[in-house]
């Protein structure tokens, strides 16, 4: 298969951090299609020899399992072409129309991963010129507006120049392996099914934590916040994966009907439920590992007054058959105590305890960072069978074990990050993983009361220490329930 993968922000730092590592990952894995061309678009003035250069001293910046020879980068780079453009002028479209021309590829993947405010130019611009013909889609990258009128905007504009199949909203958290494993262990085997349901299951968490601050990264992220950078779209397509019913198929639209479905079951919030059951923070000054860190104010380019949320803990609920009443807690920050992103599986107790000692429920652990596998915990006879028959000495009788699947030794040659396996799908238009126009709108919809909320009410934001899990309100929204956060068991 031919392809032309054009990145318009090309010397942005997602394209060099994120895209064109990934994109290196899988050519040295053999996965890219053969006969492919890569153009990066930017408005700089330099040629392409000239942007190979320079995208050869960023990629000494990766991490060295993934750092190119110099052997490898020159092959790899002869895939690599660059074009400058000024995404406002028409007469430069009609220089990429041109230079896609030069050949008939197969598939044209336009990536956009520039600025949002951009897209709907772009897409406009791209249909004007006629590049929105049936071999081309179009990738966008999040954050897809700024709240539900801004994306149903950019939505409106987009569709107007492409089909729904040619517009790929990508969610690299969709790509994690765990993410793909967590869709396998439900629907790939009988064990879980039955038990996954408001019968068994007394709560679930979904924590997506960093240690990092907010980097080179401060005048994006003081208008972006938390809740619209990582709940509004990562932590909420988990929560869909987690509790969608099972597909028909494994046909991209049946697996989006049914995500859709749960975000349209969320219990809509109002003011006084964004009051009791969102937690929003912000650090402060204090250590990682360690090391003195800064707080947010202090950080490049915020506003020494801003009011933006680096933390957000929330309590919510699926108004459906199978979850009813099943609190789902959300949280995410910046500057916490570890880089740990995992969902947890809190199975109910065991209805009539019969052994002494522990009872500590079931639990299903999806860890999706640092390292990626399944944990279930269990509980065994630790002394051997009579000494829990007889009571043993009480409360030793039952101890926690964990069946754990590393998939990393598992599937050791296999493994494929997010964004290569998120490239390699839009390039053969496998849409499964990428967010369709109507659930993104709808997880704007849900969120949208508390973006508002917030807006009439500035106070409220909590102020927590960097190394810590966040302000201890978290701990009580959870302790409500009188359930904990696994760091707290
Ligand atoms: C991005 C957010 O979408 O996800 C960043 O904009 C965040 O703020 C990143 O750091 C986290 O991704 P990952 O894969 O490192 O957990």
């Amino acid at each position: 298969m031919s392809f032309e993968l054009v990145f318009f922000g090309g010397t942005g730092d997602l394209t060099w951090r994120k895209l064109m590592p990934s994109l290196f990952q899988a050519w040295r894995h053999g996965k890219l299609p053969a006969d492919g061309r890569i153009l990066a678009v930017a408005r700089d003035d330099r040629d392409s020899a000239g942007y190979r250069a320079w995208l050869k001293a960023r990629l000494q910046e990766a991490e060295s399992a993934k750092r190119p020879t110099d052997e490898e980068f020159s092959r790899f780079a002869e895939l690599i072409h660059y074009l400058r453009m000024d995404l406002s002028q028409e007469a430069d479209y009609l220089r990429l129309k041109s230079w896609l021309e030069s050949r008939q590829a197969d598939t044209i993947v336009m990536y956009l991963a520039t600025s949002p405010h951009l897209f709907p130019q772009i897409c406009q611009q791209l249909g004007q010129c006629g590049l929105n013909h049936e071999r081309v889609r179009v990738v966008l990258e999040k954050p897809l507006g700024h709240d539900l009128a801004s994306a149903q905007e950019i939505n409106r504009v987009v569709r107007s120049v492409f089909s729904e199949r040619q517009a790929l909203r990508i969610d690299h958290y969709l790509g994690k392996p765990s993410v793909q494993n967590l869709v396998a262990l439900r629907f790939g085997n009988v064990l879980f099914e039955p038990l996954w349901r408001r019968e068994n299951i007394a709560n679930i968490q979904i924590t997506l934590a960093e240690s990092l601050g907010v980097g080179t990264r401060g005048d994006f992220y003081d208008r972006t916040g938390a809740l619209r950078d990582m709940i509004q779209n990562h932590a909420l397509q988990l929560l869909t994966m987690i509790a969608m019913e099972p597909p028909s198929s494994a046909d991209a639209d049946a697996i989006r009907d049914e995500k859709l479905k749960v975000l349209r079951s969320l219990k809509p919030f109002d003011a006084f439920t964004v009051g009791r059951d969102v937690v929003r923070g912000q650090y402060r000054a204090g250590s990682i590992d360690g090391e003195h860190v800064p707080g947010y104010h202090e950080e490049d380019k915020v506003p020494a007054d801003s009011q933006t949320e680096t933390f957000v803990a929330l309590r919510c609920e699926i108004a459906n058959w199978r979850w009813a009443g099943v609190p789902f807690y959300l949280r995410t920050g910046k500057r916490l105590a570890q880089r740990h992103s995992e969902i947890v599986v809190n199975f109910r107790p065991i209805p009539h305890p019969i052994f002494p000692g522990s009872h500590a429920p079931n639990r299903l652990v999806i860890k999706l960072q640092p390292e990626d596998g399944l944990e279930l915990q269990l509980l065994a006879a630790k002394g051997g069978l009579s000494s829990v028959l007889a009571g043993g000495n009480g409360h030793e009788a039952l101890s926690p074990v964990s069946l754990d699947l590393d998939f990393d030794k598992a599937f050791p040659t296999e493994r494929v990050g997010a964004y290569e396996r998120l490239l390699l799908d839009a390039l053969a238009g496998r849409l499964n993983l990428f967010v369709r126009s109507d659930e993104q709108e709808q997880a704007w919809r849900w969120v949208q009361p508390i973006l508002d909320t917030w807006a009439q009410d500035p106070s409220g934001l909590r102020p927590y220490a960097a190394g810590t899990w966040g302000p201890p309100a978290s701990s009580a929204l959870v302790a409500r329930d009188s359930f904990t956060w696994p760091e707290e068991l």
